[in-house]
Order: C-alpha cells, then structure tokens, then sequence
C-alpha cells in the first residue's frame, strides 16, 4: 500500500514487533489546536494498524486530548514529562491550524496560545506531523475571511521536517501508515511538492475512480437523483473535485473499505487540497471562470486521453456558456 519493496515489509514487520517488545516505546505527543477533532474521530477507525493496537503495543502516546485517561493539570504535567524525557526523539503530531490574530487568543490551552505550544513543542521533537487540512494548509478556520488569521504548521516552522497529511480528515489507514513508516524507519516517507507523501497523495482521485468509464464515454450525472446518478455515472457536473486532488480515496477507502464519499453518491470535494472551501463551490462543476484550483485542472486535463480532453472541453464551453464567462480552449489543454 505504501508503494515499498516486498523486503520493507519485513523490515516493517520487525520494527513494529520490536516496539511491541521494546519497554521503552517510541514517544509520540498530540497537540490539538484550532480543530473539530474530525481528524482524532477518523483516526479511531483505523483497522490496520488499528489505533488500540498503536496506542498499547508500539507506540506511547503521551499526550492527546480527547484519547487520553488524564485531565487538567496531570495532562499537562504528561506533555512536559514526555518533552523532558524524549527531547530531540519524540513525532510531534498536530491537527488544527494555528490561529495569529489577536495575539493567538482565539485558542488556548492552559492558557497558553497554540502557536506558543507549537514552538515550544517543535523545539524538542524529531519530525513532525500535520494531521488533517487545517494543521498542513490551514483547512477551514483559514477560508475566507480567515476571521482568527489561521495558518499551516509549515508557515511557522522552518526547521523541522515536516509531513502534511491532508484531508478534512484525512483516511485513517493514511495516518497509522505514517506513524507505523516513522517507527519502522525514524524517517518520513518520500514527499510530494505540498509535503505529502508519495504513497498515498502521488495519483489523483480521478486517475483511480471506478467512474472514469462513464467520464470518459461522457455519462453524467446531471441530478443526485436522476437516471445518470441511479446508474452510477461519472459526477464531474455535479461538482466532483477529483480530476484535481490528489488523495488515495479510491484505492484505500474508508471504514475498513467498505465505501468512500464517490461510491456513496457525492462527488470528491477536493479536501485534501488547499483553499478547497475557497475553490468556488462544491457544486459547480471544475471548468469554471479561471482561478488557482481551476488552473490545476487544465493542467490535470492534459494527462488525459484526447477523448476525455474533447469531453473536458465540451463541458467547459457549455459551463462557460451558462455562466457568460471566459474558459480554456482545446488548444490550453494540448498545450
Ligand atoms: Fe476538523 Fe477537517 Fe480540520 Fe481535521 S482537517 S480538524 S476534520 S476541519
Ligand atoms: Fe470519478 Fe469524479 Fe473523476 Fe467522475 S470526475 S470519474 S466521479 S473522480
Ligand atoms: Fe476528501 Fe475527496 Fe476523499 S472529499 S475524503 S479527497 S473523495
């Protein structure tokens, strides 16, 4: 799954095996900041690794709000110990943005602010991981107006490595899969432009959707609940984001596999992208006005086959049409 030689498996295997046995086990520490604890909520539904079986057998995970027995005071006393204790080794994981205006006031923990925390805790840690769109692009709390002034993890620290893992919230398989590379090889997977790894955000949504055919015969779904729909078409008109986000949601699934948001009937909303609540509408389909995730489009566009590209343009120009607004031309898209 993670795009590893057969003999990593093994090498993964021992790894996680000798965390079991080890009686010092890696230490990982949690920090919540401006969020929804979506991405904590989905990482419970990890099947393998499952979250019960990191937490107890191969990892410690020190510190994490809404997982942890302790409270108030002995939780903050854990954070610290643990920080002391593993200084310069411990993963630092973080969901949230990091909220900037009025001097971090918008969210605090034991009255301190999150972007205080975060340095704080980066200090000492060996690698760091933006869990979820708002720690790695900022996610909702940065969409527009950005009331809080809410950043990434990456726009604070610098010298640190750094892996985003998107989505909102990212695939709970994606996340133990990270955790259980960092344990097995005390490095971060190989990463994409945006700081995501490879493995899991190097193809996008589109290139392994089981709707392709339908896009590419040019069958779609005009309605949720029109013949199109009932037969499963492509739902690029209905807004479907995915020719445009990279993610691994057609591949790995959700819920132990059992479905995920575009077999369920919805198109992709681009989540683990940046600025996807700001990318124009989740309805509207992408061949819109031109902007930044429209241009990544045409760009996404150009890998197809001239067919899907025809397509492609034919839906723009009727988009365009609709919408009384200038849009890409076959010749954008060969280019
Ligand atoms: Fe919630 Fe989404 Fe942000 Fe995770 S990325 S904290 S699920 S809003
Ligand atoms: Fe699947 Fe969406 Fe691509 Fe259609 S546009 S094939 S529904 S990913
Ligand atoms: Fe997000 Fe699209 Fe997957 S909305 S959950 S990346 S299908």
């Amino acid at each position: 799954m993670m795009a590893l030689p057969p003999v990593a498996g093994r090498a993964m295997a021992s790894a996680l095996a000798a965390a079991q046995a080890a009686t010092r086990r890696p230490s990982v520490i949690w920090l919540p900041f401006q969020e929804c604890t979506g991405c904590t909520e989905s990482i419970t539904r990890s099947h393998s690794p499952t979250i019960e079986g990191m937490i107890f057998d191969m990892v410690s995970l020190d510190y994490q709000e809404t997982l942890m027995a302790a409270a108030g005071f002995q939780a903050e006393e854990a954070l610290h110990a643990a920080m002391k204790e593993n200084h310069g080794k411990y993963l630092l994981i973080v969901d949230g943005s990091i909220p900037l205006g009025l001097d971090g006031a918008y969210s605090c923990i034991a009255g301190r602010t999150n972007l205080e925390l975060l340095k704080e805790a980066s200090r000492g840690a060996a690698a760091i991981v933006a869990m979820g769109s708002c720690a790695a692009f900022g996610g909702l709390p940065n969409a527009k107006p950005n009331p809080t002034g809410a950043v990434s993890v990456s726009d604070i620290i610098k010298d640190r490595p750094i892996v985003n893992v998107p989505g909102c919230p990212p695939i709970p398989v994606v996340m133990t899969a990270v955790l259980a590379h960092f344990i097995t090889f005390g490095s971060l997977p190989e990463l994409d432009a945006k700081g995501r790894p490879k493995a899991f955000y190097g193809e996008t949504i589109h290139d392994r959707c089981y709707r392709r055919p339908f896009y590419d015969q040019g069958k779609f779904a005009r309605t949720f609940d029109d013949e199109g729909a009932r037969n499963g078409w492509c739902l690029f008109e209905l807004g479907c984001k995915g020719p445009v986000t990279y993610n691994s949601c057609a591949t790995t699934k959700w819920n132990a596999g059992t479905s995920w948001p575009v077999e369920s009937g919805h198109g992709c909303l681009g989540c683990s992208e940046p600025d996807f609540w700001d990318a124009g509408g989740f309805y509207r389909a992408l061949s819109m006005p031109a902007g930044p995730l429209q241009m990544v489009g045409v760009a996404a566009a150009v890998g197809v086959a001239t067919g899907a590209a025809v397509g492609f343009l034919n839906r723009a120009k009727k988009n365009a049409a609709k919408a009384g607004h200038e849009t890409t031309t076959l010749a954008d898209l060969e280019k």
